[in-house]
Parts: C-alpha cells; sequence; structure tokens
C-alpha cells in the first residue's frame, strides 16, 4: 500500500510526464506545418513516449491501492524560434524531468518505500537515455549552424531515427 505522502509525489510526476507528453506534441506540430517531417515524426514519437510514461505510473498507483490522478493541464506553447531552439528546450526539460525523479527517488528511500524506489529505476536509466539523445542531437545541430543542406540532412535522417518509441512496437 502506498502512502499518501508518494502516492501525491507519484501522481504530480503523473502530472509531469502528461505536460511533457504536451509540450513535445506542441513542438512536434509546429515541426510540421513548418515543413520539418523528419523533426516532426520524432517530436510525435516522443509525446507518445511520454503518454506511456504517464499511463504507466497511473497503472502503478492504481496497482499498489492508490488512485492515478489525470491532471488539467496549461496550454503549451503555440510556437518555438527554430528548430536548435526546440531541442535547446527538450534538454532543459528532460534534465529538470531527472531531477525530479531523483527527488522522488529520495523520498521512496526516505519513506522505507523499496517498492517504489524499485519501480522507479525504470524512469531513472529512461531518463538518462533521453538526455543523452537529447544532448546528441543538440551538438550535431550546434554543428549544422545555419548551413540549410545540414538541416536537410538533420531531418532527414531524424524521420528515420529508430526509437524507444519504435522498437517497443
Ligand atoms: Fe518521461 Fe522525457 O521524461
Amino acid at each position: 500500500m502506498l502512502s499518501k505522502k508518494i502516492e501525491s509525489l507519484l501522481n504530480k510526476q503523473v502530472e509531469l510526464e502528461a505536460s511533457s507528453s504536451q509540450y513535445y506534441l506542441a513542438m512536434a506540430s509546429w515541426a510540421q506545418i513548418k515543413g520539418y517531417n523528419g523533426v516532426s515524426s520524432f517530436l510525435y514519437k516522443h509525446s507518445d513516449e511520454e503518454r506511456m510514461h504517464m499511463l504507466k505510473l497511473i497503472d502503478y498507483i492504481n496497482e499498489r491501492g492508490g488512485h492515478g490522478l489525470v491532471p488539467t493541464l496549461k496550454a503549451p506553447p503555440k510556437e518555438f524560434k527554430n528548430v536548435q531552439h526546440i531541442f535547446e528546450q527538450i534538454l532543459t526539460h528532460e534534465i529538470a524531468v531527472s531531477n525530479e525523479i531523483n527527488k522522488l527517488v529520495e523520498q521512496c528511500l526516505a519513506g522505507k518505500d523499496y517498492t517504489t524506489h524499485n519501480f522507479l529505476q525504470w524512469y531513472v536509466s529512461e531518463q538518462i537515455e533521453e538526455e543523452s539523445l537529447a544532448r546528441t542531437l543538440l551538438d550535431k545541430l550546434n554543428l549544422i549552424g545555419n548551413d540549410k543542406g545540414g538541416m536537410y540532412l538533420f531531418d532527414r535522417d531524424l524521420g528515420t531515427l529508430e526509437t524507444e518509441h519504435d522498437k517497443k512496437k
């Protein structure tokens, strides 16, 4: 059985994963209308992954006798400066998510909830992967700079990049 405190912290994480999903969905839609088909396809998949992270948490909370709550979300931004800026925002956002996961892990240890601690290890590894992917893509974009040809290839490659989402299909 979950303590009320851990249940509430897990529900906060549900909200964060849900808002991450919306955030990436807004980026995907922006990239699509700007003609970056590869970037938008990558971001749509990324948004789906965040929804999966949210669902996994809701299921866990419910399985442990709590109640996974569907949050009210603030609308994400509509406009983005450029693709590079999007990936900067993704990296910053994922670092913030990792910090929240780490705090949650600490609270589980403090409350001696080893089951939830164990459950959260999946998120700890996932965050390492997500941060590393965002850093790699941002490094590439920094190399490309204002080179239109480079950006064309980046977009094309991102459309064919196999992500965690593809592997789970
Ligand atoms: Fe579910 Fe990207 O953190």
